[in-house]
């Protein structure tokens, strides 16, 4: 695996993070969250450098962010379109591509890891990093509902780990949850809350429990649209509908869980449920176990 190539270089250190400023970030991992916010770390002025397995997925990262940062500009500089060009090609330059992630982790200021939502996966991917990154580099964690304390077990460096969570689209979401563990030193901490500033983000500051706030009341609030529907108390459309026009939702529940992932939705609420079987806020949905909420609900936007 390409994000494991790299040969043990320990106590190389080229990162030179400043005051606790972050200025040079890699990201693992080139999905919609990655690439997000690699885009917006880019677009504030952050050397961005963007990994993963494959040239073709970080193609296609680029070529996303490419045309986020088009929708971005088409309001921004609504009538520059030049200057909108320019600031594309500016942005774009300060995002570099890359599969190896050991070197590519020699600079960081940050290392930022949005992978697949897999404990193990992502422990040996941290794990391996420790042992090649600089020892000032910060390690933080973009997963949505894994225990931060968890993923940095598997490293050296408890007190320069957290979690930095990022909600879909990055470029539009103004929110950032800020996790600390008991471990995480305040310095990291100030440098998380700091560097979410500095993407022009809104940082709340939040403990590594389950969930941490947003997902915590979101995907039970999702979860029990779910259960209504299916205890016969609703169609789809009109739960979505409901929610938009009687809640101010941009999203009714049955479209954000399309738009989250049923997998996503599915594999969080399975480990919360796993840990507290009895609590019916984590109960199942046969809707969601056959992976059949949606289609329907693009009918019923707008
Ligand atoms: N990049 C850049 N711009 C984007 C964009 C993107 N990826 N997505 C949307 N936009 C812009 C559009 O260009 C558009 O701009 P204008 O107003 O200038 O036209 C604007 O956003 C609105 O977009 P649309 O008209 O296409 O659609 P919309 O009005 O429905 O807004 C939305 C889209 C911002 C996604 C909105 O529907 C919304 O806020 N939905 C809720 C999303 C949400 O709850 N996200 C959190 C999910 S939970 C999560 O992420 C955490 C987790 O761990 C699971």
């Amino acid at each position: 695996m390409a994000f494991f190539t790299h040969q043990i270089r320990r106590g190389f250190s080229s990162s030179i993070i400043k005051n606790g400023v972050i200025k040079n970030v890699t990201i693992i991992g080139g999905g919609q969250m990655g690439a997000g916010i690699a885009q917006v770390a880019a677009s504030t002025g952050h050397t961005v450098t963007l990994v993963d397995t494959s040239e073709d997925i970080l193609k296609k990262s680029r070529k996303g962010i490419e045309g986020s940062l088009k929708r971005v500009v088409k309001k921004k500089f609504a009538d520059k379109p030049e200057a909108g060009e320019e600031f594309i090609q500016n942005v774009l330059q300060n995002v570099s591509i890359s599969t190896d992630a050991g070197a590519s982790v020699q600079a960081a200021d940050l290392l930022l890891e949005a992978i697949v939502e897999n404990l193990k996966v992502k422990q040996d991917l941290f794990g391996h990093l420790d042992e090649l990154a600089p020892a000032n580099t910060i390690f933080a964690s973009n997963t949505s509902s894994l225990p931060i304390t968890d993923i940095a077990g598997s490293t050296s460096r408890l007190d320069r780990f957290g979690g930095l969570h990022f909600f879909n689209p990055v470029p539009m979401m103004k929110l950032v949850e800020v996790v600390g563990t008991s471990t995480t030193s305040q310095e990291t901490f100030d440098s998380l809350l700091n560097f979410s500033k500095a993407l022009g983000k809104t940082p709340v500051s939040c403990k590594d429990t389950p969930g941490f706030i947003v997902n915590r009341l979101l995907v039970p609030y999702m979860m029990e649209a779910l259960r209504l529907h299916e205890r016969g108390h609703g169609s789809k459309e009109d739960i979505d509908i409901a929610m938009k026009l009687g809640a101010g939702y941009p999203m009714g529940p049955f479209e954000l869980c399309d738009y989250v992932g049923l997998d996503t939705v599915k594999f969080i609420i399975d480990g919360w449920s796993a840990k507290d079987p009895h609590n019916p806020l984590f109960a199942s949905s046969e809707l969601l176990n056959k992976r059949r909420v949606l289609q329907v609900q693009v009918m019923c936007r707008g």
